[in-house]
């Protein structure tokens, strides 16, 4: 097999019918990540676009904080935490979103982000894009500059890049 990242993501990403509920396809990047090429070509390809034009990456939990920290690891980069609401234990910054039914919300620390360094957002996944926009406002109302947003699959005719209008959107697969 070859080792783009294309053909890495066509052999590892699996497909889950009717998770986490009946109609669903869910797609699972655990076995690409589990892979050593995979994580690497994933890492590496979701960086380049934005070579030289960051300071800070800001890692969504659970799965993007997989990919901030490889990603910032190689690039001689810091990571952002942003979290699930409730888990940060000093002064923060709070975003919700929309979810299917009802809201979640992100935050970050409010003294985390130096003033005006340049962050890439990671995630794996962009579907509606809420989740990504939260953290997105948050970096924002840090002082932070966001440069562009990686994730590795994006779903497309959810809305997701419509939503992030105005941001460098890169995305290793785009699946409709
Ligand atoms: C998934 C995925 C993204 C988000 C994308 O996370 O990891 O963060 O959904 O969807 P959106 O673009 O519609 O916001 P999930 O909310 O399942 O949380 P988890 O990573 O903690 O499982």
């Amino acid at each position: 097999p070859g080792t783009s990242v294309a053909e890495i993501l066509d052999r590892l990403c699996a497909t889950v019918p009717d998770y986490p509920k009946p109609g669903i396809v869910f797609k699972d990047l655990t076995p690409a990540f589990a892979d050593p090429q995979g994580l690497r070509a994933i890492v590496d390809a979701i960086v380049a676009p934005f070579a030289g034009q960051f300071d800070l990456v800001a890692g969504i939990e659970a799965r993007g904080f997989l990919l901030a920290a490889a990603a910032a690891y190689a690039t001689g980069t810091g990571v952002l935490t942003v979290r699930k609401a409730g888990k940060l234990p000093r002064e923060t910054f709070l975003e919700e979103y929309a979810l299917e039914y009802g809201t979640a919300a992100l935050e970050v620390h409010t003294t985390d982000i130096a003033p005006g360094a340049r962050v890439l957002v990671l995630d794996d996944v962009l579907a509606t894009g809420g989740t990504v926009g939260a953290a997105v406002r948050l970096v924002d109302r840090c002082g932070g500059d966001v440069v562009g947003v990686g994730v590795v699959l994006e779903l497309e005719g959810l809305g997701g890049r419509e939503a992030l209008s105005g941001h460098r959107v890169h995305s290793l697969q785009r699946l409709g």
